[in-house]
């Protein structure tokens, strides 16, 4: 069905001089028969995804880093600041769930880290947050077989992975950088692109209120959407509310798995955090208070 594409994606493809109803990204179709497709779309959304893209070309680039322990409300507010900026949000637990559920070598080796809370190794994170692009599919090739990825690869596939039209207006790093190597790349791989990190929103939250917010999440795979059974419940229990299709909970959300996940968070994510305080660019969050009360502190904070 076509509606499985966005409008938007499809707009994006015409820009390129592809058919934006054709889901292989690699093959290119002529500008003609892009826009013959687009005959096919209703006037409205036409307009509604025109206005949009109108909103977005005013807004100023933001090049974000969501830093905080499991259950902070990272995954919670991105889609907010996402949709609010026109930015594009990547998250290296998603990415690595998804090489996970992709049963390639690369989400096996990931399972295994993921399922005991600690965290992946440098080159699985990396290779995953490129799996789809050109030299992340070299970097999953010589992992496949054993072999390391170089740093030249490492930094090329971030860089790649930026420059895709959806993060044209800047980006949410949910996850990542989790270690002060990966920050240190990260910053290396800016400096070449003569860009860096604006701004770096640590959720601040005691350890005692995570389990309950972690124990009581339920996800919908396909979207990524997060519920709670107490705080943010979905209209039907176990239900999406937007697909109807059945929730799940994360087999890392449990008290045990927690406690290695927050001891991970302690020992190699925190210095992360006076890294990026460091450089002047880190804003605290009172992560504990309500989510619309969090939205408005992160609002604050970007504005
Ligand atoms: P990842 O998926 O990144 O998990 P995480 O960092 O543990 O963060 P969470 O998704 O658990 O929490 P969140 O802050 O997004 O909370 P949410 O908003 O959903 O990583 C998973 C694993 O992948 C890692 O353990 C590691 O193994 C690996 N990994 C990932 N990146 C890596 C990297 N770069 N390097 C190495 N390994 C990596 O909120 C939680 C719940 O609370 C929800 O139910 C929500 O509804 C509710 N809630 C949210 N805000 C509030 C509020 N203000 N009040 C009340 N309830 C709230």
């Amino acid at each position: 069905m076509r509606s499985s594409i966005g409008l938007s994606e499809r707009l994006k493809s015409l820009d390129k001089g592809q058919n934006p109803f054709d889901k292989n990204e690699d093959r290119r179709e002529t500008r003609s028969e892009a826009m013959a497709d687009l005959e096919d779309v209703q006037t409205v959304d036409l307009m509604s995804e025109l206005l949009r893209r109108l909103k977005c070309s005013q807004k100023p680039d933001k090049r974000l880093i969501f830093i905080g322990p499991p259950g902070s409300g990272k995954g919670t507010q991105s889609p907010i600041v996402k949709d609010e900026f026109c930015l594009c949000h990547l998250s290296t637990g998603d990415m690595l769930r998804a090489a996970v559920a992709s049963k390639t070598t690369l989400g096996l080796k990931a399972k295994e880290a993921m399922d005991k809370g600690a965290l992946v190794t440098d080159e699985l994170v990396v290779a995953a947050v490129a799996s789809k692009t050109t030299l992340g599919l070299k970097a999953k090739e010589a992992m496949d077989k054993g072999a390391l990825v170089t740093d030249e690869l490492v930094v090329g596939i971030i860089d790649e992975a930026m420059n895709k039209p959806k993060c044209q207006k800047g980006f949410i790093l949910d996850g990542f950088p989790r270690t002060v190597a990966q920050a240190e790349k990260l910053d290396e791989m800016l400096k070449k692109r003569g860009t860096g990190i604006d701004k770096v929103l640590n959720f601040a939250i005691d350890d005692s209120v995570l389990e309950e917010r972690i124990t009581g999440r339920w996800i919908h795979p396909s979207s990524g959407r997060s519920y709670h059974t107490k705080f943010a419940p979905p209209k039907t229990p176990g239900v999406d509310d937007i697909t109807g299709e059945p929730l799940i909970q994360r087999k890392d959300d449990n008290a045990e798995v927690l406690r290695s996940r927050l001891a991970a968070f302690h020992t190699q994510t925190e210095p992360v955090i006076d890294y990026y305080a460091k450089k002047a660019v880190l804003t605290n969050i009172h992560a504990e208070k309500a989510p619309q009360e969090v939205t408005s502190e992160v609002q604050k904070a970007l504005s």
